[in-house]
C-alpha cells in the first residue's frame, strides 16, 4: 500500500521510492531462491517508470529468474497497481536486478539454489504468462 508519506512532489509515488522497493525485493527474493546469506545488487537496468502510483494504490511485485548464473542471478522484477473493487491490474514499472551471493568478506561466492524454490517461481510465472 502506498501512503501519504510516500508520496512526492508531482502528487504521486517518488521514483526512488519505488527502486528502494525493487530493490528489497530483489535481495528477499535471491535470499529465497537459495541458502545464501547475502547478496549484493550488483546492476540494475531497463527500469521503466510506465505508469505513475498514488497514494492508497495496492502494488504488487512479481518477480521471474532470468538468468542463473554461477555467482549472480538476475531477476525480472514487474510492479503492478490492483485495484480491488474492479479487480483490475495495471503496470506501473519494471526492471532487471542483478544480485551476486557474496560471502563475509562481500566477495562473489557460488549460489547454493533451491531448486524447489525455482521451480515454484517458474511455474508461477508461467502461469501468469498464459494469463496475461
Ligand atoms: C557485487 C560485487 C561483490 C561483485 O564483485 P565483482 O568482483 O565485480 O564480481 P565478479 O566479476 O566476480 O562477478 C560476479 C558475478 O556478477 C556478474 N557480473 C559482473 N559484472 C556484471 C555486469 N556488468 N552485468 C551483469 N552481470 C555482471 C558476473 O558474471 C558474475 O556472475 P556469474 O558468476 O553468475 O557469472 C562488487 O561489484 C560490489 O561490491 N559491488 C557493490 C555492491 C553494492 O554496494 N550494491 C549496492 C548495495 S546492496
Amino acid at each position: 500500500m502506498v501512503l501519504d508519506q510516500d508520496i512526492g512532489l508531482n502528487a504521486t509515488l517518488f521514483g526512488g521510492d519505488m527502486m528502494s522497493r525493487m530493490d528489497k525485493v530483489a535481495g528477499i527474493t535471491a535470499s529465497l531462491m537459495s541458502r545464501n546469506r547475502r547478496f549484493l545488487t550488483l546492476k540494475v537496468s531497463e527500469l521503466v517508470f510506465h505508469s505513475p502510483v498514488r497514494a492508497g494504490e495496492i502494488i504488487e511485485f512479481y518477480v521471474a529468474v532470468a538468468r542463473q548464473g554461477r555467482t549472480s542471478m538476475t531477476l525480472q522484477i514487474e510492479v503492478q497497481v490492483y485495484q480491488p473493487v474492479s479487480d483490475a491490474r495495471r503496470a506501473v514499472t519494471s526492471g532487471e536486478f542483478v544480485m551476486v551471493a557474496v560471502d563475509e568478506g562481500q566477495h562473489p561466492e557460488p549460489i547454493l539454489w533451491k531448486p524447489e524454490a525455482v521451480q515454484l517461481a517458474a511455474e508461477a510465472h508461467q502461469a501468469r504468462s498464459s494469463r496475461a
